[in-house]
């Protein structure tokens, strides 16, 4: 409550929603979808950074020029990530889904919303351990530009690698994380042949498709961002980008409950949330 007060005194009502019109006619990138509460603290963190004092100031710095509106997006958009974050779904995929792939000729998967490329490196190690990195596709998208010019060399800090080398392990991990790194004196580099197959692409969940289908999707962490009921809209879009009999990997505090189509999909694991549709496509 004490926060609604706060908020609605430094950015009033109408003033945000002009905001959010704005960007979706400009941008096309629906706000209103995200949670209003974060939204707004974002949007205050924002105005600070751009140092501006009102919402009327900061539309005229977007529509200006499209520089600005990717530095607002690099700021808007809460880029953490880790490498096998959430080891336990890491696991599941290795035991449940990636059997399943392997019968295929060629496997295609989707990451959407996949920051700066750690769970791109996560990916491509288990594969590779798995004898499937050859044989599959994988797009790795995001809203942010500036995400994914840093996924062309992913890298996580030295001070982490603890921590990563035992989420490795705990997420099925078969060698060891360092067979995949070179480090200099404060980050360390994963192996640019993990990625040779992989396009990147910038994809707004909120606003397009891409017109292909993929045998596994992973979209981990990003729903969270949005109103509860705007995520039948995500997920329906993402469940149209599976393959008959593809699967679907989201985050742990995720889930398909408000997706309308749950007939469409089956459950591979409850607790890691991962989902497979129906092999008769709908
Ligand atoms: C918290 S990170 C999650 C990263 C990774 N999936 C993970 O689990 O570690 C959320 C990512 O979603 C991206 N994102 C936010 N809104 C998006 C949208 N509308 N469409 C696609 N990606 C979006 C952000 O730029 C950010 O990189």
């Amino acid at each position: 409550m004490e926060s609604k007060v706060k908020f609605s005194q430094v950015i009033p009502e109408k003033s945000y929603r002009d905001f959010v019109e704005l960007v979706e006619d400009r941008y096309g990138l629906q706000l209103k979808w995200y949670n209003r509460s974060s939204l707004m603290r974002r949007l205050l963190k924002v105005m600070d950074q751009f140092q501006v004092n009102d919402l009327y100031t900061l539309m005229l710095l977007l529509s200006s020029d499209h520089k600005y509106y990717e530095k607002f997006l690099d700021r808007f958009t809460v880029q953490v990530t880790d490498i096998f974050r959430e080891p336990k779904g890491w696991k599941k995929l290795r035991e449940l889904v990636l059997p399943l792939l392997r019968k295929q000729e060629q496997i295609k998967i989707l990451i959407v919303g996949g920051s700066k490329g750690e769970e791109l490196a996560a990916l491509c190690i288990m594969l590779k351990e798995e004898s499937l990195l050859d044989k599959t596709e994988i797009t790795l998208s995001d809203l942010s530009e500036s995400a994914l010019r840093a996924s062309q060399r992913p890298s996580i800090s030295k001070t982490r690698i603890k921590e990563a080398e035992l989420n490795y392990r705990m997420g099925g991990g078969k060698s060891n994380l360092y067979d995949y790194y070179q480090s200099t004196s404060s980050l360390c580099y994963f192996d640019e042949n993990l990625f040779a197959n992989v396009e990147r692409l910038h994809f707004d969940i909120t606003q397009s498709e891409l017109g292909k289908k993929y045998d596994l999707i992973l979209c981990r962490n990003l729903l969270i961002y949005f109103q509860s009921q705007f995520q039948h809209l995500p997920l329906a879009r993402l469940v149209r980008h599976l393959n008959p009999g593809g699967f679907l990997s989201l985050g742990e505090q995720e889930s398909i409950a408000f997706y309308k189509g749950h007939e469409n999909l089956q459950i591979v694991s409850s607790s890691q949330k991962i989902f497979r549709q129906n092999l008769i496509s709908f």
